[in-house]
């Protein structure tokens, strides 16, 4: 696949590095010029403008803060037809889930919600995994041919995809992001709370 990498920070790096691990051709914007230009020198991938990256992509991972992405994606220009990949956390969950902001100002793009849910240092390991366990990726869209995009990418890091559902349950990934990470840094542990129903 063609993947654009929105993004230059610790997300863009560690899914990037799988993907070109992989066989993905790869294309990164970032505000940073500078920034964009190190990590495609460790990715091997090309750089761009956000248009220029996002015209040329199959697939856009969106590795921004919440804050942020809306604004990225309205100065990249058409977007019908490309695979948003929203892998972005609003700790506030302030307004409308990110995920369903980003598919109303993307109309004719397919967005699906991943990888929100582990942290980066977890992302870096070949493969993702903690105690011994293989991560698991539920991904939340709508679009059938997008969901597939998402799930070969998902195996393509030596994860598991799990089918979330539509785009309407992305409101959950992102709660259950805000709740989970909230007990973290507490220093709560998260693991314990979710036990297997019987
Ligand atoms: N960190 C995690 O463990 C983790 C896990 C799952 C999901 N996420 C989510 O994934 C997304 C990316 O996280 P990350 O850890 O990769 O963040 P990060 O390391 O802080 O990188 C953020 C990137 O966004 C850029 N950026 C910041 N503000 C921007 C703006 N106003 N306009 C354009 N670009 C801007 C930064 O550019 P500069 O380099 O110029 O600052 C950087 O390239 C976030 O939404 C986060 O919540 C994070």
């Amino acid at each position: 696949m063609r993947i654009g990498i929105f993004g230059t920070g610790g997300m863009a790096d560690a899914l990037g590095a799988h993907w070109a691990r992989a066989g993905h051709e790869l294309l990164v914007s970032g505000r940073s010029a500078e920034n964009a230009a190190a990590l495609a020198n460790r990715l091997g991938a090309a750089t761009g403008t956000w248009p220029e990256v996002a015209a040329a992509a199959d697939v856009l991972l969106l590795a921004l803060p919440a804050g942020a992405v809306l604004d990225v994606l309205a100065a990249s220009g058409p977007l019908t037809g490309k695979v948003l990949v929203d892998c972005t956390n609003d700790p506030a969950l302030t307004g409308a889930p990110v995920a369903s902001r980003i598919a109303s100002a993307s109309p004719g793009a397919h967005v699906v919600k991943a990888f929100n849910l582990a942290p980066t240092d977890i992302w870096q390991l070949t493969p993702p995994a903690w105690e011994g366990r293989p991560l698991s990726v539920p991904l939340c869209g709508d679009d059938p041919a997008a969901l597939a995009a998402v799930g070969t990418l998902v195996r393509d890091i030596g994860a598991t995809p799990v089918a979330g559902g539509g785009l309407d349950r992305a409101a959950l990934l992102e709660a259950t992001a805000a709740f989970v990470i909230g007990l973290w840094f507490a220093g709560e542990d998260a693991q314990a709370i979710l036990a297997p129903v019987g």
